[in-house]
C-alpha cells in the first residue's frame, strides 16, 4: 500500500511519512476545532448537529491540513492536492494517462519527462504518469532513475519482444494507455503497434526522413549528418509504425552544426533540444487525447 501511494503522489518515503502525519494530526485538529465550534452553536446532539458538524468540517479540514503542512515541510503538495479534489468536484478533473516510457539508455530523456510529471501534478494539473519503465538493459541508466522515482520496472526479453507477444499483457495489465520511446534501440514489433495504435511516440536526434532507419542511432546519426556537412541538425518527435523512424511527425525542432562540431558536441546541442521540447511536446499531445 505505501509503495503504491508513493508512486500515486511521487514522493519518497520520508515525504510519505510526513504527509500521512500531516493527514493525521489536521483530521484531529480539524475535528477538535469542529467540536469546539459546534459548542457555540447551542445545537444539542441529533441530526442538525452532525449536518452541521459535517459541514464545518468540510470547511475546515482544508484549512487544518494546509496550516499544519507547512512545518512539515509538505505545503506545495497539500496545496496540489485540494486543488485536484476540487477540480474532482467542479468535474474540470483530467483524465491522467498511463504512460511507459521504454529506455535503453541514460535516460536522460525519461528524467526530464519525469520532471515534467512532477511540475504538472504540484500545479494540481497532472495530464499523465509515467507508471512503467520498460529497458532491454539490465544496467541502463534508466533504470536507477525509475527506482529514484518509485516507478515499476520491466526488462524485456529479445526473444519474446520480437517473436512472442510484445509484452502487450504485461502493459495492459500495468494499466497502460500510451508509449514513449526514449533512446530505444530496438524495433517495435507490429503486435505491439497493433495494441497501442497512435499510441506510441518516439524521439530521433536527426531531421527525419533524413538520417533515419536501421543502424542510426546515438552518435552514428551525428557522425553522419558532420560527414554530410549539414549545416542544419535537430531532433524529429513522431508516431511509431511498423517502419523504422517512419511514422507521422509531430514536432521538429532545429540547431546548427558547425565545422568545428564533433558527434559528441552535436550530441549534447540535440539533447539540450530534446530536453526543451519532448516533455512539452508529449504533455500538449496527451491533453489533446484527453479532450477528445
Ligand atoms: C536521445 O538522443 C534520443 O534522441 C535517442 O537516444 C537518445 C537517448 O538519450 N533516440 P537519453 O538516454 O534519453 O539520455
Amino acid at each position: 500500500m505505501f509503495k503504491k501511494l508513493k508512486q500515486r503522489w511521487h514522493v519518497n518515503a520520508l515525504n510519505l511519512v510526513l504527509i500521512l502525519f500531516t493527514f493525521a494530526i489536521g483530521g484531529s485538529l480539524c475535528g477538535m476545532a469542529g467540536r469546539k465550534l459546534m459548542a457555540f452553536t447551542g445545537i444539542d446532539q441529533g441530526f442538525w448537529w452532525v449536518f452541521i458538524y459535517i459541514i464545518l468540517v468540510c470547511l475546515l479540514w482544508p484549512f487544518c491540513v494546509l496550516m499544519i503542512s507547512i512545518p512539515f515541510g509538505q505545503y506545495s503538495f497539500f496545496i496540489a492536492y485540494l486543488k485536484k479534489i476540487q477540480a474532482r468536484m467542479s468535474g474540470k478533473r483530467n483524465k491522467i494517462i498511463r504512460v511507459a516510457i521504454f529506455a535503453s539508455g541514460a535516460g536522460s530523456n525519461a528524467q526530464k519527462i519525469i520532471e515534467q510529471m512532477y511540475l504538472s501534478a504540484k500545479k494540481g494539473e497532472e495530464v499523465f504518469r509515467v507508471d512503467l519503465i520498460v529497458s532491454n538493459k539490465p544496467d541502463a541508466g534508466v533504470l536507477s532513475i525509475a527506482a529514484k522515482n518509485n516507478i515499476d520496472t520491466l526488462l524485456i526479453d529479445k526473444e519474446r519482444f520480437f517473436r512472442g507477444d510484445g509484452y502487450v499483457a504485461e502493459l495492459k495489465k500495468a494499466g497502460i494507455q500510451f508509449i514513449i520511446l526514449a533512446g530505444f534501440l530496438w524495433k517495435v514489433p507490429v503486435s505491439l503497434i497493433r495494441a497501442f495504435p497512435n499510441k506510441i511516440v518516439n524521439i530521433h536526434p536527426a531531421l527525419l526522413p533524413k538520417y533515419g532507419g536501421k543502424g542510426m542511432y546515438g552518435d552514428k546519426v551525428h557522425a553522419a549528418i558532420i560527414a554530410a556537412g549539414e549545416k542544419e541538425s535537430g531532433i524529429t518527435i513522431h508516431y511509431v509504425d511498423e517502419l523504422y523512424d517512419h511514422g507521422n511527425i509531430i514536432f521538429q525542432a532545429t540547431c546548427s552544426v558547425s565545422e568545428n562540431d564533433t558527434p559528441e558536441t552535436l550530441a549534447q546541442k540535440i539533447h539540450l533540444l530534446e530536453h526543451k521540447h519532448f516533455p512539452e511536446v508529449i504533455e500538449d499531445l496527451l491533453k489533446m487525447q484527453n479532450s477528445r
